[in-house]
């Protein structure tokens, strides 16, 4: 509350001051060290959260734990699709309500950064770029093209008058303090040489011209043009460089975790790498770090990029896609943000002078004239810890590490040692009655004749559907003779399908014959089966189904999906059949979207089928519904699907995404935390369902009679759907003693060097809840990880009795970690620590 009217305050005052005084004024500008806020040089730490990737009623909470995670930016892209769903016609509500999202953020005394782009990539249906658009004569997309210059320009426009009406730019006395113009588009410009550069430079000279009194940002753009600062996105940024010395140093994107698709692993990027490479930025005089993402959400509806792009959007972020705390990725992360905050103005103050400790050592020390001194003691060694002396002191360096040194003596931070604790969440089944459905087929015996066209051969799929629906239905027919020699023992025919995505469904005289997929990469790939002809028509009917337009790539609008052939039929006495050029029927999208059926009204248009009359083999194209009432409490909900195939699901009329149970394919060969990370040397989840779990928003739920929708490609088993919730189960704390650098140290002097303070373990459950049970303590060397622990050759007798005497039955407590606590030293001479798992219950 405080800090809101604090800030609300300060921008009162300097709206004052910026109509009272000509001199000073409510600014954002920059120099060679670091974004200045009126007047002063900031390190900033900022997170991206994108505002339709969770619900309104989640924003508040989402931001106020970004504010106590340390950060003092939120950033967010403008997804242009959603604000712009047809020409001039604009939408702002709900979840796209751009001006609530900020003012949040400003109520919540964070700045804010806005990417506009327009063009914005981020996993996100066709990178954010409204469908129509690559339906406007003559378009070319991010390129010298005036037709798209002007819708760029039209949509950028629109953002930023929005923005000024709501007085929400710094300048004005609002919280936006940079906006970010195209996306990455150094790498595009380059190949697209000369018509690059002139469409980079004029989206550069527009975006400025919009007068905005905050700078613009180009991220992966090395040429762009001033004012506009040229910022750097990826893993790492520690050799980046802004194109003038006059221009800061901005990592736009410092990515936590990595994008999930059907199919694939889930990537998670372990803390102490995350941590080790922002230290390393701000140790070469970085100044504005952006987590992508700090909280990554969900992508509801058919939102997601593609293709293949899943529901979730979690990108092990340090909140989890429900929101939640993710530890102890966001309480170490926390504990950077301090330790570097601890060292603000000897960083914006000067240049660091770089030290030599070792081979692979070096300090980085910050020293400015005021006498302030920060240093940064880095170890690249991937394998050894070091034992560095810096001004006449001793450190011990852990692997892959930076330690931080806020007055040049004392280490309050190690990006390798994790002091918090962590977090075991799960998805708890709640004992609510199970689903009673109903279910709807698509009968495609008989597809609706008004709506359905034909056409002399195979057609493009987003011409025709303009992604109103992912679903196209390709139908043709065939005679086949009866004297054909598969009907007298011979082989069965094969049916080839060339598609260019994603996915696809084969139909033969109402049967499904078989399905296939392309991959994210290739997108194209070839359905080829034995097909059962009868004597006489056969009628091929092909589901081509998009999962996701693509977000990435160059001149990705043009890049075709669907059944664009050849389609033959093999193994018939005359040889190949190519149905490519005969007559096609088509139809997009289903029935059942057609009438809506997913909607409170429409639902009961159609006469359902009760559960108990449902075919023992579940049908594929079937509609399922059912009512459920709203669990109590206020943990996040989820559906688990693990027992569907592929489709879509709706509650309330809302969709909650796609489903798919594709199974993650790779080896998960556990990770080290040392060395350069990329996604595939930190996979979980092989052999798993990519993604078994769909967020089902509690804001979208009534009380009572929620009705649940679903369709269902391949033919599911609905009964075995569940909702469950997501709650935290256990914490584990594992500290080691006299290393547990910074506990308490902001409130410490700083006279002692804190390696000799006492080390504690924290111990945390969820609101609610409380410790109920140790199920594991160890003093002494314990081994293993949070959810494996085990003793080690040194134990400490007391371990349990004083873990459960501090702690059962409390929401949270802490341990000091000491012989003295533990009655007696179990080993004397040998480091140990204290490894401890605790259940949290309501
Ligand atoms: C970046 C891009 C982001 C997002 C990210 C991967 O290159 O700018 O929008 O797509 O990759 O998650």
């Amino acid at each position: 509350m405080e800090t809101n009217s604090l800030s609300r305050c300060s921008f009162v005052l300097c709206l004052i001051l910026c109509l009272g005084f000509e001199l000073v004024q409510c600014s954002v500008t920059y120099d060679k060290k670091a974004i200045v806020i009126n007047g002063q040089r900031r390190i900033l730490i900022s997170g991206s959260i994108h505002y339709p990737r969770s619900t309104p009623e989640m924003w508040e909470d989402l931001i106020k734990k970004a504010k106590e995670g340390g950060l003092d930016v939120v950033e967010t892209y403008v997804f242009w699709n959603v604000h712009e769903p047809s020409p001039g016609n604009y939408n702002f509500e709900g979840r796209y309500d751009l001006v609530r999202f900020i003012n949040t953020i400003q109520k919540a005394g964070l700045y804010a950064q806005l990417r506009i782009g327009p063009y914005v990539c981020a996993e996100w249906n066709f990178g954010g770029f409204p469908v129509w658009l690559k339906f406007v004569p003559g378009i070319s997309f991010r390129t010298d093209n005036e037709p798209f210059k002007m819708a760029m320009k039209g949509f950028t426009e629109k953002i930023v008058n929005l923005m000024k009406s709501e007085n929400l730019f710094e300048s004005q006395g609002g919280p936006i303090i940079l906006s970010q113009i195209e996306n990455e588009y150094g790498p595009r410009g380059k190949i697209l040489g000369d018509a690059g550069h002139e469409y980079m430079t004029w989206a550069a000279n527009m975006a400025v011209g919009l007068g905005t009194g905050v700078p613009w940002v180009m991220c992966k753009e090395d040429d762009a043009p001033d004012p506009v600062i040229n910022t750097c996105n990826g893993f790492y940024c520690d050799t980046f460089s802004p194109n003038r010395p006059y221009k800061p140093k901005i990592w736009s994107e410092a990515w936590s975790g990595w994008f999930t698709e059907f199919g694939g692993p889930i990537y998670q990027r372990p803390v102490q790498d995350l941590a080790f490479s922002v230290a390393q930025f701000i140790q070469v005089g970085g100044s504005f770090v952006n987590y992508y993402m700090y909280h990554g959400g969900t992508n509801f509806g058919r939102s997601a990029g593609g293709p293949f792009i899943t529901t979730s959007y979690d990108y092990d972020a340090p909140l989890d896609e429900y929101g939640l705390i993710r530890q102890p990725k966001y309480g170490h992360l926390k504990e950077l943000h301090r330790a570097i905050k601890l060292c603000e103005h000897a960083l914006v103050s000067a240049d660091p002078t770089v030290i030599s400790l070792g081979g692979l050592q070096q300090a980085h020390v910050f020293s400015p004239e005021s006498g302030a001194c920060a240093a940064f003691l880095s170890n690249y060694d991937t394998n050894s810890t070091a034992r560095v002396m810096f001004n006449n002191m001793h450190y011990n360096l852990p692997p892959w590490s930076i330690s931080i040194l806020p007055d040049c003596r004392n280490v309050v931070f190690n990006t390798a040692k994790v002091g918090v604790q962590t977090s075991q969440m799960e998805m708890v089944p709640i004992n609510t009655e199970m689903f009673s459905w109903e279910t709807f087929n698509e009968d495609i015996s008989s597809l609706d004749e008004s709506s359905t066209f034909t056409y002399p051969g195979l057609l493009e799929q987003i011409n025709v559907t303009r992604d109103r629906s992912d679903y196209l239905w390709y139908t043709t027919s065939v005679d086949i003779g009866s004297t054909e020699s598969f009907f007298h023992g011979g082989e069965l025919p094969t049916l080839d399908v060339q598609s260019r995505g994603h996915a696809l469904h084969v139909f033969i005289n109402g049967q499904l014959s078989g399905s296939a997929s392309g991959t994210r990469k290739t997108r194209r790939f070839t359905f080829s089966e034995k097909v059962n002809l009868q004597p006489g028509p056969n009628r091929i009917a092909l589901l081509s189904v998009a999962v996701g337009l693509p977000n990435i790539g160059g001149q990705f609008e043009t890049w075709e999906t669907g059944v664009l052939g050849p389609v033959a039929l093999h193994g018939l006495d005359q040889g190949k059949w190519d149905l490519s050029r005969q007559k096609w029927t088509y139809q997009v999208g289903l029935k059942g979207e057609v009438m809506d059926l997913v909607s409170t009204n429409a639902v009961s248009s159609v006469d359902w089928m009760q559960g108990s009359l449902i075919a023992q083999k579940q049908q594929p194209l079937t509609w399922h519904k059912a009512y459920f009432n709203a669990p109590e409490g206020d943990e996040p909900l989820a559906l688990d699907m693990g027992s569907m195939g592929k489709g879509q699901v709706w509650i309330n009329g809302q969709s909650i995404g796609r489903y798919w149970l594709a199974y993650a394919s790779g080896s998960c060969n556990g990770c080290s935390y040392s060395g350069r990370f990329r996604p595939p040397k930190c996979q979980v989840g092989c052999g798993q369902p990519t993604q078994r779990w769909y967020h089902v928003p509690r804001s979208w739920l009534k009380s009572s009679q929620n009705l649940l929708v679903l369709f269902e490609e391949l033919g599911g088993d609905p009964t075995r759907i569940s909702l469950v919730k997501r709650s935290v189960t256990g914490v584990c704390a594992d500290v080691t003693e006299y290393h547990s650098t910074i506990k308490n140290w902001h409130t410490e002097s700083h006279e002692k060097p804190m390696e000799f303070h006492k080390a504690k373990a924290h111990l945390q459950c969820g609101p609610g809840q409380s410790i109920s049970s140790i199920k594991f303590a160890s003093y002494g060397t314990p081994l293993g990880t949070c959810g494996s622990f085990q003793q080690g050759p040194c134990h400490s007798p007391a371990s349990y009795a004083i873990l459960e005497k501090n702690c059962i039955g409390q929401q949270r407590c802490s341990v000091t970690i000491s012989n003295s606590n533990f009655r007696q030293d179990p080993c004397p001479n040998v480091l140990k620590r204290l490894s401890v798992e605790a259940i949290c219950s309501p």
